[in-house]
């Protein structure tokens, strides 16, 4: 099992995907929204790239049963049902529904990968049940960090690592890339201070700036459920391990 980070999915072509098993992270705030979202009862999450396929996409849909949601510098898009903070994603509200999501990085990354065979969204929400699934399928592996506008996250860099050192322990013939090296040395320094980190971090800064210091202390915590979301055929839903 060989297993690659991508820091950011800058530079990497659609196409690299394909035939490939890849797991997409978003710590602050895609991912752990999308785990949170179907933790909840909503039936499918549907990540696009661009606002306006967004507000084409819902506009199709069936309405009552579709919400969009999305973010802009982190704030709820005006006209959309809700913005990007897991705690807007209650169960009263996402039960049995279709969610359309647009946020800056993070459903950019999961279209950007949409051609891998297996396609698996990870936080720190969702870490052992994730990494448990991994190894059992036991295929190389692509690990795609967000990143912040192609920009390093070290949120989603420390997540991967994660990942990364929890598959080593375990598969003892698991081969690193140099990338996926330098994010077990980052989980190795950072191991006790997953909440500092974020919190410290360039997009938790702003998400505290905007009032979201909540949903970091949220995303922070570790395997707090066992969702594995799943894209297949352009809509994310839970994984059905038989
Ligand atoms: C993103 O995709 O860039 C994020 O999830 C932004 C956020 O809502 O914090």
């Amino acid at each position: 099992m060989k297993i690659n980070v991508f820091f950011t999915p800058l530079g990497v072509d659609d196409l690299y995907f394909k035939d490939k098993t890849t797991v997409v992270i978003d710590v602050l705030r895609a991912s752990s929204t999308i785990i949170t979202a179907l933790n909840n009862g909503a039936k499918e999450i549907i990540p696009v790239a661009g606002i306006e396929s967004a507000i084409k996409l819902s506009g199709g849909m069936f309405g009552g049963h579709t919400l969009l949601c999305g973010e802009r510098n982190t704030k709820k898009i005006d006209g959309f049902a809700l913005g990007n903070s897991p705690f807007e994603f209650t169960k009263e509200i996402v039960s049995n529904k279709t969610i359309v999501l647009y946020t800056t990085n993070g459903t950019k990354a999961l279209t950007k990968t949409k051609f891998s065979e297996n396609l698996f969204v990870g936080s720190f929400l969702n870490l052992n049940s994730l990494t448990n699934h991994l190894l059992n399928l036991n295929n190389n592996l692509e690990i795609v960090c967000a990143g912040s506008n192609n920009h390093f996250s070290i949120e989603d860099a420390l997540c991967a690592g994660f990942i990364c050192d929890k598959i080593l322990q375990k598969n003892k013939d698991a081969v690193l890339t140099d990338s996926a090296k330098a994010a077990v040395t980052l989980k190795k320094k950072n191991n006790q201070n997953v909440i500092e980190t974020l919190l410290d971090s360039d997009h938790g800064k702003i998400l505290i700036e905007n009032g979201f210091e909540k949903d970091i202390e949220y995303c922070a915590q570790v395997s707090i459920t066992d969702i594995i979301p799943y894209y297949n055929n352009s809509s994310i839903k839970i994984l059905n391990i038989l």
